[in-house]
């Protein structure tokens, strides 16, 4: 049976995967304080009824950064897809091709950008870590660029990572013969478990740039065309604008919101204000 919404979708996610995967993918950092504040800050939202608007047809449709969206929702960036599944990132990206949006592929993908973009009848955007090692992140952005990605996707809020514990206990490794396809130098592409520490932690630490800054979006636009989105919540109105659920919901929001198009969405919408 298909999951109801996405909490049913997690339960079913969870009688599947290993423990080590499940834990990966749900688990936070230390005692998972933020994550859980985190999934709370939604409920805090609430939008204003607007009424006596015709909603009869709604138009769900945008273009942001010239890719057409068929609804207001991307598909965020997540690492190693093929640990839930063997067809991995190809697989998500036929998914994000059905569901009419873009699907952002993180560096960290299990399968190369080429097969992806290949896979996806619609635009891929590539979510890029800088790497301190400046020479490897710029050919990955040439690689990128051409194998047809859209845009840059420049994650900022996770110069390092915190104690992953979960990760820990479970020696989160990934699996012989599955490694970051995109990053296939010597050093770049396996997470291997780490002494004491989370694997992941431990290589974003080793081979991150935790020095990153605004200069930075600079030097990123000089070496390549594709406009850059800087990916991180660091204002309270871009959290609001994140609240835009799936298709259906979002339709459903529209039209009791009043709004039959993207473009008559504005913030005094916002009923309620994040704490
Ligand atoms: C399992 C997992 C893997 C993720 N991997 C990445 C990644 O590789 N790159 C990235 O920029 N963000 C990554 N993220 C962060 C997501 O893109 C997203 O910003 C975050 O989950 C918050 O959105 P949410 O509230 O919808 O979960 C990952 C998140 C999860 C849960």
């Amino acid at each position: 049976m298909d999951a109801l919404n996405l909490m049913a979708l997690e339960t079913l996610a969870k009688r599947e995967l290993s423990e080590m995967t499940w834990g990966y993918y749900y688990g936070g950092a230390d005692d998972e304080v933020t994550l859980r504040r985190n999934r709370n800050a939604y409920q805090d939202i609430a939008l204003r009824y607007r009424v006596l608007v015709d909603v009869s047809r709604r138009n769900l449709s945008t273009t942001v950064l010239g890719s057409e969206l068929e609804l207001p929702v991307l598909v965020a960036p997540t690492a190693f897809h093929k640990l839930a599944h063997l067809d991995g990132e190809v697989a998500t990206a036929r998914a994000a091709t059905t569901a009419g949006t873009t699907m952002v592929l993180s560096t960290l993908s299990t399968t190369g950008v080429e097969e992806v973009v290949s896979a996806a009848e619609r635009d891929i955007w590539f979510q890029l870590y800088v790497y301190r090692d400046r020479g490897a992140t710029e050919a990955l952005v040439q690689r990128v660029h051409a194998a047809g990605c859209k845009a840059l996707v420049l994650t900022v809020d996770a110069p390092l990572l915190g104690r992953r514990e979960r990760d820990i206990q479970t020696g989160f490794a990934l699996p012989e013969g599955m490694g970051i396809e995109n990053m296939l130098a010597d050093g770049y592409a396996r997470v291997d478990a780490a002494e004491g520490d989370s694997g992941l932690a431990a290589y974003f630490a080793r081979l991150l740039d935790a020095s990153l800054s605004w200069k930075d979006l600079d030097w990123l636009r000089s070496i390549s065309p594709m406009p850059v989105l800087v990916k991180g919540i660091v204002r309270a109105d871009d959290a609001r604008r994140c609240q835009r659920g799936r298709r259906r919901n979002s339709d459903l929001a529209m039209a009791l919101a009043g709004c039959p198009t993207i473009a008559d969405i504005s913030a005094d919408l916002i009923a309620s204000k994040l704490r």
